[in-house]
């Protein structure tokens, strides 16, 4: 019998607050990057099934000594207004997804948008600088995508989505951020197909094509896309969605969400234990989670 425990009386605590958590691989990267750089941390995914349950669930954490959380869905706006201290991008996206607790209060961080960008540019070795980007979806995580793409310099930036309000208030909202030239299109458009072929990057957003609905895609059969175009999903559950396997048919590269997970998480990593990840280790736990990801894909 081995003796030596996986949680110690030293141990310092971390959750995720959301509903629902269930589905997260978020708990699989802190707690492997605890262990591999010794930092004592536990982190566990929490449900908190109201929003009126958040402030209360924040203060018993913090009083119970926790080093933080990180927010998901549906609570990354409405944890503002508990958050004392907030860092430049967060208050700008007005999308708080890390807290860390010190002495003088909540400190609210975003770390969605530098995971996103540290993702884009390990796997596609570019960066969005004076790219044509299509964004397809009009949800949080376009939010956060479109507002990355603003703040490396896109040329143009289209929101692209079923519902063309949804589309339009994400625009007015980076509009009031960013000089930048960023439209609305319905999805349905006849001008969408035009739109794509004249992207550089094209990023979905959706959950058209996710675990478990796999095999469809946001978008209809891609014409004209050639090698030169960037087809980012962020979806990883399939690993490769029917929009990066027809992307990847037409010699467009392609990637997966799995690098703005790990990134994101990997930020908050940081905040909470002041340890700086390394390369080597990231590309470790990079490799470990798409071996989970892919087991049983090929059946
Ligand atoms: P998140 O905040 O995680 O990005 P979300 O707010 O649920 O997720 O957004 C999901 C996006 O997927 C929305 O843009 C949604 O389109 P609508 O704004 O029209 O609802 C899009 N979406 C979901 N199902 C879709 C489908 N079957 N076809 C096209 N778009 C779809």
């Amino acid at each position: 019998m081995n003796l030596e425990l996986l949680v110690n009386g030293r141990a310092k605590l971390a959750a995720l607050i959301g509903n629902p958590v269930g589905h997260t691989f978020s708990p699989y990267i802190h707690n492997t990057l605890s262990r591999e750089t010794g930092s004592n941390l536990i982190y566990i995914p929490l449900q908190v099934y109201d929003k009126v349950k958040l402030e209360n669930s924040l203060a018993a954490l913090n009083d119970l000594g926790a080093v933080g959380v990180n927010i998901t869905l549906p609570y990354k706006t409405d944890v503002i207004e508990y958050v004392a201290h907030i860092d430049e991008t967060a208050k700008r996206i007005v999308s708080v997804n890390t807290i860390a607790f010190r002495s003088d209060g909540y400190y609210g961080f975003n770390t969605d948008i530098s995971g996103f960008l540290k993702g884009y540019s390990r796997d596609i070795g570019d960066d969005l600088k004076n790219k044509r980007i299509s964004v397809i979806g009009a949800g949080g995580a376009a939010r956060s995508i479109a507002f990355a793409a603003a703040l490396s310099g896109a040329s143009i930036i289209y929101i692209v989505n079923r519902t063309l309000a949804h589309a339009d208030k994400v625009v007015d909202d980076i509009k009031r951020q960013f000089n930048v030239n960023i439209f609305s299109r319905p999805l349905c458009s006849p001008d969408v197909q035009h739109i794509l072929r004249e992207c550089d990057v094209i990023v979905n957003t959706t959950t058209v094509g996710m675990y478990p609905l796999m095999g469809s895609s946001p978008l209809p059969p891609l014409s004209g896309l050639d090698k030169r175009q960037v087809v980012y999903d962020i979806i990883y559950r399939p690993f490769k969605s029917a929009l990066l396997e027809q992307a990847e048919e037409k010699g467009c590269k392609t990637a997966n969400g799995l690098s703005m997970l790990l990134y994101q998480a990997i930020g908050s990593f940081e905040i909470w234990t002041g340890a700086h990840i390394e390369e080597l280790l990231t590309e470790q736990v990079r490799s470990a989670l798409e071996r989970l990801l892919t087991k049983g894909e090929e059946k």
